[in-house]
């Protein structure tokens, strides 16, 4: 099952309008990679001057509210994400199951109302080392995607990113064995739920990737793109991973 990869960034909370210059940059090496897809999500105050400054490149956002409007101090929402450029965000990210207190059901219906919007979703999910250490991470992977994910039979919208929080911004990475055997196990678990549509599903590997790592890690199976963190802040670092996917 070929799918194609997709090189995705996550700039978290960094950047600025200055800073959208690299994106022109990143950009460019997208278009001279037209077998793969380069995607960014940037701070939902820069979603629309990014998105103006390069309408080339596919803009996203870090994470959404699961309502559309309401007394929500400090979200934003689908819709409002849409109407300034995202094509896409990311739900359930780590950093928001620790530091937010998200769940996975947070993730399920935050993914449901951008899919409603028609933004195309990266759930997060991923094991503490805590968890790995005391062999429970394929459980504790599995749970998440059963209550992440939402099911309406089709899957061309989803991607998972398997980040284990242990390798975010540490420059610590699993074995590829650990990352081929997590990913074969999203992809089953997934599979279970919602049917062989989960075969057209990319799962991406996020966690200290970087130019030099890029290449080994994309070339495994069941990876089909990556979801970099610190290395997608500037073109220097971002644009050796794109190539290493192309
Ligand atoms: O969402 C991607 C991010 O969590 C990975 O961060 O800096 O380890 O590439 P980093």
């Amino acid at each position: 099952m070929t799918r194609r990869t997709l090189i995705a960034g996550n700039w978290k909370m960094n950047g600025s309008l200055a800073a959208l210059g690299e994106l022109e940059a990143i950009a460019a090496a997208a278009a001279a990679a037209p077998g793969i897809d380069v995607e960014v999500a940037v701070p939902a105050t820069l979603i629309a001057a990014a998105a103006q400054r390069v309408p080339a490149l596919k803009i996203g956002a870090e994470d959404i509210h699961e309502e559309d409007s309401g007394a929500h101090t400090g979200c934003v929402s689908a819709p409002m994400v849409k109407e300034v450029g995202a094509q896409f965000t990311i739900v359930g990210h780590s950093e928001r199951r620790s530091d937010q207190h998200e769940t996975s059901h947070d993730a399920y219906m935050k993914a449901a109302a951008a899919h409603r919007h028609g933004l195309s979703v990266i759930i997060c999910v991923g094991e503490t080392e805590a968890e790995r250490l005391a062999g429970r991470a394929e459980r504790v992977v599995q749970a998440q995607l059963e209550k992440s994910v939402p099911d309406d039979g089709d899957a061309s919208w989803l991607s998972i990113a398997y980040e284990p929080r242990w390798a975010i911004g540490t420059g610590r990475t699993p074995s590829h064995e650990e990352i081929e055997a997590m990913h074969a196990i999203a992809r089953a678990k997934v599979r279970q739920m919602i049917g062989d549509t989960a075969l057209d599903m990319r799962i991406l590997y996020g966690g200290s990737v970087t130019g030099d790592n890029a290449g080994s890690i994309l070339a495994l199976d069941n990876v089909d793109g990556a979801l970099v963190g610190g290395a997608s802040l500037t073109a220097a670092k971002f644009v050796p991973i794109i190539e290493a996917g192309a």
